[in-house]
């Protein structure tokens, strides 16, 4: 199994380009089968979860091509099969969005349902709901969801118990072709939701109110083709700048969200970290005093994304102070403290917080995660410390990071990926 190995201590000096979004891209495949007409997508990460699921709209009968590396050109004209296997959803949980696009465009859908994973339960049960609300007829058995809509959906009213990305992309992808209005209630505000009613409305669909708790969804009739290229990713720009910052570099992001990072970029800002931002370019300037510790609570969109606070966590474990991490998202996302405590850390866990006691450096160990944003934040780790520090099973970082050793090598850290 692949290994990276780093040599930590450098500081990092140099541009990093960002990529597309994976958590953009992987909504905006699924969105694709609402559509018989040819669509163009550019901007698309170069990521294991994005080919995960371009075999899954393959095994359905999507004819995908790859005129350049970032660009897919997708026809579903003919889907053959309305079914995502447990094999294929069990690796990537986001294949749980195409059973909206499916039911509502072919009025038929099995999806196995995507089980536990390394952060926490995770149900979908709001999908099912969203969807049965929509007029779905829904039966859950042998691990399989199974829904039909042999009449088509119906526009309803929905009001999300809790702030759920992946339903509100469920709902809002299935809603664009019911009969009628759908409204969606405290649905998520993530940039990625915003990207993916771009996109819709760029097919023809009428979604309004993306980015504000109050989705509105006319439904049409029929998709129509387009090209389109994914949102820059908001999450990698993060995990760079936090790069920059534990190692004491400098770094230019260039192709950055600047807009979509302010729950990261005030707090630091506010702690005396240098970052100048300008359209599409973040840059993070070295600074001679050391970074104190900050209080972070994970939230849904506009707060501190939970998909940076393993990053965020590793910054802190050599700032000057304390700091309290609390997670609200997910119930088990701390798999990375005890990792982070082999290279030196000093961290207790009480419940769903970490107190973080900086320490004056880590030191370099073999470590191992069982979550892509896990893994990143121990490479991070790695970065700054002394010695030698090996990430086992990073199969993870593939899944999310496109050309992470390229990127980083390219800024002069020595670090490098092998076989065994
Ligand atoms: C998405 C992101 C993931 C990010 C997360 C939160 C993608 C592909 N993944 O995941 O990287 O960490 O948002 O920002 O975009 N929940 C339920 N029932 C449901 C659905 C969710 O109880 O039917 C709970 C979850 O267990 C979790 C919370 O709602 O506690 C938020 O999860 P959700 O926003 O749905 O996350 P994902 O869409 O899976």
């Amino acid at each position: 199994m692949d290994k990276i190995k780093i040599n930590g201590g450098q500081p990092l000096f140099g541009t990093i380009p960002i990529s597309g979004a994976k958590n953009a891209a992987l909504p905006l495949l699924a969105a694709t089968l609402l559509c018989p007409e040819k669509i163009i997508l550019e901007n698309v990460p170069k990521l294991a979860d994005v080919h995960s699921m371009q075999l899954l709209l393959s095994d359905m009968g999507s004819l995908i091509e790859q005129p350049s590396a970032d660009r897919l050109v997708i026809d579903n004209r003919q889907i053959h099969s309305y079914r995502a296997d447990y094999e294929l959803v069990r690796k990537m949980r986001a294949s749980i969005l195409v059973l909206g696009p499916l039911v509502a465009r072919f009025g038929e859908a099995c999806v196995s349902l995507p089980g536990g994973c390394a952060i926490g339960t995770r149900p979908v049960d709001l999908h099912i709901k969203g969807l049965q609300a929509l007029g779905a007829e829904i039966e859950v058995k042998d691990g399989y969801i199974y829904a039909t809509a042999k009449k088509g959906l119906q526009g309803t009213k929905i009001t999300l118990p809790i702030v759920s990305v992946g339903a509100t992309e469920n709902i809002m992808m299935a809603a664009s072709l019911a009969n009628g209005l759908t409204i969606i209630e405290n649905a998520a505000r993530e940039p990625e939701i915003i990207d993916l009613a771009n996109f819709l409305n760029k097919m023809g669909a009428d979604v309004t109110g993306a980015g504000t708790s109050r989705l509105r969804i006319k439904g049409v009739s029929s998709l129509k083709g387009c090209h389109y290229p994914i949102m820059t990713d908001r999450i990698e720009a993060g995990t760079y700048i936090i790069a920059a910052l534990i190692t004491g570099g400098e770094l230019t992001l260039t192709n950055a969200p600047t807009a979509s990072l302010d729950a990261l970029l005030t707090p630091l800002t506010q702690a005396g970290v240098k970052i100048e931002t300008l359209p599409g370019q973040i840059s993070v300037k070295p600074s001679s005093r050391k970074l104190l510790g900050i209080d972070i609570m994970t939230e849904p969109y506009p707060g501190f994304p939970t998909d940076l606070q393993a990053q965020f966590m590793a910054l802190m474990t050599i700032a000057e102070g304390a700091s309290m991490m609390t997670e609200t998202i997910f119930e088990n996302r701390f798999m990375h403290v005890p990792e982070l405590a082999r290279m030196g850390a000093n961290i207790t866990i009480h419940g769903a917080s970490a107190l973080i006691r900086g320490v004056k450096n880590l030191s370099g160990a073999p470590v191992m995660a069982t979550d892509l944003r896990a893994s990143v934040s121990l490479v991070l780790a790695g970065l700054a410390a002394s010695g030698e520090t090996i990430v086992n099973r990073i199969y993870h970082l593939d899944r999310g990071y496109e050309n992470l050793v390229e990127k980083l090598t390219n800024c002069g850290a020595s670090i490098e990926r092998s076989k065994n």
